[in-house]
């Protein structure tokens, strides 16, 4: 079994797709082969169909931006489809998103299903995981413990999905910590960010002109 797993955050380095990705892996453990790959803005198409062409599944790993998938992802899977690139292939998302609410993914998991529809390929589950954010700041928290439980429970069941070439039920899926306290740290990374990038907290809801 071969397993594609196509990291579609925009950022180059140290995104919240790849820390989810890494616990996802924790549960795949020796049970498939892994290729690892990165969609990036400026990528050639061409080169990432060729590294994923041999695998048996393809799983997308992506953030939510404005509801939906980052727009380089789009133009990916318009760009198989296009081409008839793609058909049969068993495939999984997991869409991350930076609300509490794994439940905001859901419409950006269901392009990845409406597309497999259309292409031919068995759409096999999503996770929509809800609190993004906080991956960063639980890279010591063991998998499966602690506020990442529920969210690495619906990875586990996916991983076993993909080992097994079936279909799962899509998972939308929230922190184990509370809502209030996510939304506190949330602010103050962001005010931390601007205050790093030479900004005033006070203009982060300032209107462009
Ligand atoms: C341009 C942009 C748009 C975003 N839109 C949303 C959104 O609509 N809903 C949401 O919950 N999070 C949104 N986010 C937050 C990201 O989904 C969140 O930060 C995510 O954890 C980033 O994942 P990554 O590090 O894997 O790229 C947005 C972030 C950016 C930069």
């Amino acid at each position: 079994m071969k397993i594609a797993i196509i990291n579609a955050s925009p950022k180059t380095r140290n995104s919240n797709s790849e820390l989810i990705l890494s616990d996802l892996k924790h549960y795949l453990n020796d049970q498939c082969e892994i290729i690892d790959t990165k969609l990036s803005y400026n990528c050639a198409f061409n080169r990432v169909y060729n590294e994923v062409k041999d695998a048996d599944s393809w799983l997308f790993a992506y953030p939510l931006y404005v509801d939906n998938m980052p727009s380089h992802l789009l133009k990916f899977l318009e760009w198989l489809s296009d081409n008839k690139l793609s058909t049969k292939r068993n495939i999984y998302a997991i869409c991350n998103c930076g609300f509490y609410e794994g439940v905001q993914a859901e419409c950006a998991i269901n392009v990845v299903k409406f597309w497999c529809n259309k292409t031919g390929n068995v759409f096999s589950g999503g996770v929509g995981v809800g609190g993004g954010e906080a991956f960063d700041a639980l890279k010591s928290v063991p998998v499966g413990y602690g506020p990442k439980t529920s969210i690495d429970k619906a990875l586990g069941t996916i991983a076993q999905a993909i080992a097994t070439k079936s279909t799962t039920s899509s998972k939308f899926v929230n922190l184990d910590y509370p809502r209030f306290l996510y939304k506190i740290g949330a602010t103050g990374r962001w005010h931390k960010l601007i205050r790093k990038n030479g900004g005033k907290v006070k203009d982060l809801g300032r209107q462009l002109t």
